[in-house]
């Protein structure tokens, strides 16, 4: 009975499912999925840095300055962003000075001891975010941190067993995911490649099943992931 009880503790995550209440009802689908909204134009810093980066009110602003959601069910939404943009729709509109930043709550978060970069996975390694996200442009609520059995459902996703968010899901995508090296379309694998020609034996090690791992590039390096 104790055994049971602990063997189920340990597979609790306390990652998985996370969906922390938000200010406004954002959902992506709306925006992200019918009316296509690229992730970038949002999420702008997820090619070039280290995180993703959230919207300030001013992006919201470029389309809600028009779409007032005047007779929709979800006015009341819109009204909060001008609330936050301190826009005045009366008349033709004016900033009246008065802002008031949404606090949008961390949906996906890591312990201050790991290391996570956005652009050296989607940029470098070619990851979609679907992988680590699920499908965002079906999202038809807030965002939430998807178990990893949803993540195995979507198609051309690497599929893992380990809850997301956990270590052991990093380690086990490392283990898995092969890098495409030598094929002249990225400089840094092609760096590598390079010095490994050099290494015979290593390229022979590496190439044994036809393929090389992130983690044989070093990706179970604990320094890599941890501060
Ligand atoms: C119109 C702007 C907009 C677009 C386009 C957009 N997002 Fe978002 N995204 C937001 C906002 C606002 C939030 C914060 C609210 C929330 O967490 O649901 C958010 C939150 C997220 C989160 C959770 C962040 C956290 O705190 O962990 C993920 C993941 C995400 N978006 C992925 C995507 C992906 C993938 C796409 C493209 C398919 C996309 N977004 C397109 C505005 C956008
Ligand atoms: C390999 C997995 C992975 C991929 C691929 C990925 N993300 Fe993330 N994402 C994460 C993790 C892990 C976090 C939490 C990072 C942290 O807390 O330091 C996160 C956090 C976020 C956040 C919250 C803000 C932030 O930067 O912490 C947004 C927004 C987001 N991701 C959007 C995207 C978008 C858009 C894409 C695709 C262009 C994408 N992600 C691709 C794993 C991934
Ligand atoms: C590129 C244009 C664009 C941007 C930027 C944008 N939206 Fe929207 N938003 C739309 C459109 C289009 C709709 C759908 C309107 C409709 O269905 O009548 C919408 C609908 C909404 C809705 C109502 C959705 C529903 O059906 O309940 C909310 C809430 C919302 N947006 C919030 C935001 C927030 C918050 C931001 C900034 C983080 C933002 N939007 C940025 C275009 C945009
Ligand atoms: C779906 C697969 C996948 C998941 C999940 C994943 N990664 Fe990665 N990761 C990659 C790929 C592909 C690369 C190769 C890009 C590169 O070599 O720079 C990479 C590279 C890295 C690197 C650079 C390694 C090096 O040798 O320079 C670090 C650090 C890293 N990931 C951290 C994380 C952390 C932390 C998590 C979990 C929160 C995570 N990754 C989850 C696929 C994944
Ligand atoms: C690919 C990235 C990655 C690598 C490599 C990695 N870790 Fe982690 N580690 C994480 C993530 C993400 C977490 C936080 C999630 C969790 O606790 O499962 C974590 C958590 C931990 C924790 C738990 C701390 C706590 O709060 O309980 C310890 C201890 C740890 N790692 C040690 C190591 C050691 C030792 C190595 C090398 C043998 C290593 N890690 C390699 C990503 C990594």
């Amino acid at each position: 009975m104790i055994v049971t009880l602990f063997q189920g503790l340990y597979r609790i995550n306390v990652m998985e499912d996370y969906q922390p209440s938000q200010p406004i009802a954002f959902p992506h689908d709306r925006h992200a999925g019918v009316n296509g909204i690229d992730c970038k134009y949002c999420h702008n810093s997820v090619t070039k840095s280290k995180s993703a980066g959230i919207p300030s009110v001013n992006v919201c602003m470029n389309c809600h300055k028009q779409i007032n959601g005047e007779g929709k069910p979800f006015a009341g939404e819109i009204k909060k962003i001008y609330a936050a943009a301190g826009w005045d729709p009366a008349g033709a509109g004016k900033y009246t000075g008065k802002t008031k930043p949404i606090v949008w709550n961390k949906v996906h978060v890591l312990p201050d001891h790991v290391y996570f970069n956005h652009s050296q996975h989607v940029v470098v390694g070619g990851v979609d975010c679907k992988q680590c996200h699920g499908d965002m442009k079906t999202m038809n609520e807030t965002a939430k941190v998807q178990p990893v059995e949803e993540l195995n459902k979507i198609e051309g996703n690497v599929q893992l067993t380990k809850p997301t968010l956990t270590m052991g899901w990093c380690i086990e995508c490392h283990g898995k995911k092969d890098v495409k090296i030598g094929d002249g379309k990225n400089a840094y694998y092609d760096e590598i490649h390079r010095r490994l020609k050099k290494d015979p034996a290593l390229y022979k090690k590496y190439y044994k099943d036809g393929k090389v791992s992130v983690s044989e590039l070093g990706g179970w390096e604990c320094a890599k992931c941890h501060y």
